[in-house]
């Protein structure tokens, strides 16, 4: 498995992406996996060639950074990955998106989206909510918190310890869930907005 190649050829296509899924968000989901792993039978190239790629053919990346699915199987084939482990990858980053609601059916794909999940969690995923916001002209935060950087920790951020996986994503979850609420508390705080789960 070449994962000098992979790496190399993600960097190209995500290192400057502004809202939060650079190449760097990569790096950190493929450590997370580490933090994640126990001694469970998995396919580990799977879940870490998932790991990096996750987010390359997603919609919600610009064009510019985007690969199309074609240019991906040739690039998971150059590096080594047999038929049947592509196809696994394939199937894994289609459908550990918070947004699509799917059931997850193997454990290699559980262990990537708590991995994916824990980035967006913690101190880097205050700062990752704030930049995907100011991508996409969103307000830190305002009275009804209705599409804000805030109101995304109460529409989604708050609501992912409850969803993972994995007994350690769980445990890190939670601690990362700690560390926002108080960083939300000292937030309403300075900023005198008396309810900041008001939405709608
Ligand atoms: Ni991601």
């Amino acid at each position: 498995m070449n994962y000098q190649l992979l790496l190399s050829k993600t960097k190209e296509k995500l290192n400057n992406e502004p809202s939060g899924h650079d190449f760097l968000h990569a790096l950190r989901v493929l450590s997370n996996v580490d933090l994640i792993l126990t001694n469970e039978n998995v396919d580990i190239d799977v879940i870490k060639t998932s790991a990096i790629v996750h987010d390359l053919i997603d919609d919600k990346l610009d064009d510019t950074f985007k690969m199309s699915e074609n240019e991906m199987d040739q690039l998971l084939h150059d590096c080594g990955l047999l038929p049947n482990q592509i196809k696994h990858v394939q199937t894994i980053i289609r459908s550990i998106s918070y947004r699509k609601h799917q059931t997850l059916d193997s454990l290699e794909a559980k262990i990537v989206q708590d991995a994916d999940r824990l980035d967006a969690l913690g101190a880097i995923g205050i700062a990752r909510t704030f930049a995907y916001g100011g991508a996409h002209n969103r307000q830190i935060v305002n009275e009804h918190n209705v599409d804000t950087g805030v109101g995304h920790f109460y529409d989604k951020l708050f609501k992912l310890k409850d969803l993972m996986n994995t007994k350690s994503g769980i445990i890190e979850a939670e601690k990362r869930t700690k560390f926002m609420h108080e960083y939300i508390n000292e937030l309403q705080r300075e900023t005198n907005i008396s309810d900041f789960r008001r939405t709608k």
